[in-house]
């Protein structure tokens, strides 16, 4: 079934505008997908009817927040085929959830000597708070390379793996490249080697069915707002027996079972994980974006976007002088390029003017950049309502920006 694009694109709201009087073409679905209506009135509806503190009130509104809340656990759940609903963890986002794992399994299960491995085209996020964790607990990051093409060298990943290795930490989709990593393949070979693993997975579930157990993976990281729902919540899945096993990241109310001056015990999960008032709106919101997703179907989703970038990436090769970052036979739904001749940042002001938007720059992946020898590139990145009919128009305005440069 081909998408009917422009009743789809009826439900975003964001989408139905001009800008810099220009219809908008929003190519920057890496940073953030826009939201349709769907999601938008739930989080409406949330805070003009249902609106109370969850888990704690004996009143009707407390029951029924925290009803949809833990059924919004569930939702997720079965998205992702974790095994129990305790497993899901809602965290204020990707970053978060990476920022628990590398403090709690740190905690307990890191001592110094121990080596985490992450990958050379992983996003700061899932680098910095195990450069940070490494630093404290006296471990040591060792990094898989990668080849011209953004391809993970897997040979010398099997060789990275020792008796040392606790953690393997990767992308399962590549944020400035596109790459989709093999995971399930990392995994295998990390638990062969006793180590665990934890996916990055902010880039690949609005892309792709994500199955974890399939997967084995031992933790999987995702955002809201990359897959159609609202920024600032997110989700880390963990297996039970890691999370059971890992002390809180944070305190405060809802952890708890007892609190005394003395001592204080925990919560079960997965409150454990959750101090303070959650961001309830929001896992609404992000729920209403997973059933939205699911009636699409994430595999009709992933069919059109992969016709997108195969049309994209054969009209761009049409170009002078361009140069395609992240090449890898395995990818989607993004394009990253430079012009040999024109800095990424002017490329991306121009098709601003004509209302394209991209993202140009580092993408929040520096080393990925320094390996290619670029300041940066100009992404762009495809969601389920852009179309064939966009590509020929950033065609059109990339042959301008081409002839002012000339
Ligand atoms: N990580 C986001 C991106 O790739 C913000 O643009």
């Amino acid at each position: 079934m081909a998408f009917n694009i422009e009743q789809l694109r009826r439900e975003f709201p964001a989408l139905n505008q001009q800008v810099n009087n220009r219809p908008l073409i929003y190519f920057d679905n890496a940073a953030t997908t826009q939201k349709p209506k769907v999601v938008i009135e739930r989080i409406l509806e949330y805070y003009a009817r249902e609106n109370s503190n969850i888990h704690r009130g004996a009143h009707y509104l407390s029951q029924k927040a925290t009803e949809a809340y833990e059924e919004a656990r569930s939702t997720v759940q079965l998205f992702i085929n974790a095994h129990f609903n305790h497993e899901i963890i809602f965290t204020r986002g990707t970053t978060e959830a990476i920022n628990l794992v590398a403090h709690s399994f740190f905690k307990k299960f890191v001592k110094k000597g121990d080596e985490i491995i992450i990958s050379a085209m992983e996003h700061h996020s899932n680098i910095v708070p195990w450069q940070i964790a490494c630093e404290e607990f006296g471990a040591k990051l060792k990094v898989i390379p990668m080849d011209d093409r953004g391809v993970l060298d897997m040979k010398a990943y099997q060789k990275l793996l020792t008796g040392k290795t606790r953690l393997v930490a990767v992308t399962h989709v590549s944020n400035a490249l596109g790459t989709i990593n093999p995971v399930k393949e990392i995994t295998k070979l990390a638990h062969d080697n006793g180590s665990a693993v934890l996916i990055d997975g902010a880039q690949a579930l609005s892309h792709m069915k994500v199955d974890v157990q399939d997967l084995d993976c031992d933790f999987y990281c995702f955002s809201g707002h990359k897959l159609y729902g609202p920024m600032g919540v997110g989700v880390l899945y963990g297996k039970e027996e890691w999370l059971n096993q890992m002390p809180p990241y944070q305190g405060g109310g809802e952890m708890i079972k007892e609190v005394t001056f003395e001592k204080t015990t925990f919560n079960e999960l997965p409150f454990k994980f959750e101090a303070g008032t959650p961001n309830v709106g929001d896992v609404l919101g992000m729920e209403a974006a997973i059933r939205f997703i699911s009636y699409l179907r994430i595999d009709e989703i992933a069919a059109h976007e992969n016709r997108l970038l195969a049309y994209g990436m054969k009209r761009l090769q049409e170009l002078d002088n361009i140069r395609f970052v992240g090449t890898a036979p395995e990818k989607t739904s993004v394009i990253s390029f430079v012009f040999n001749d024109i800095h990424p940042y002017d490329t991306g002001t121009i098709l601003d003017k004509m209302g394209i938007a991209v993202r140009t720059g580092h993408h929040c992946a520096q080393p990925v950049m320094d390996h290619f020898e670029v300041p940066g590139t100009v992404r762009v990145s495809f969601g389920v309502y852009n179309s064939r009919a966009e590509i020929d128009q950033l065609m059109e305005a990339l042959i301008k920006v081409r002839e002012m440069f000339a």
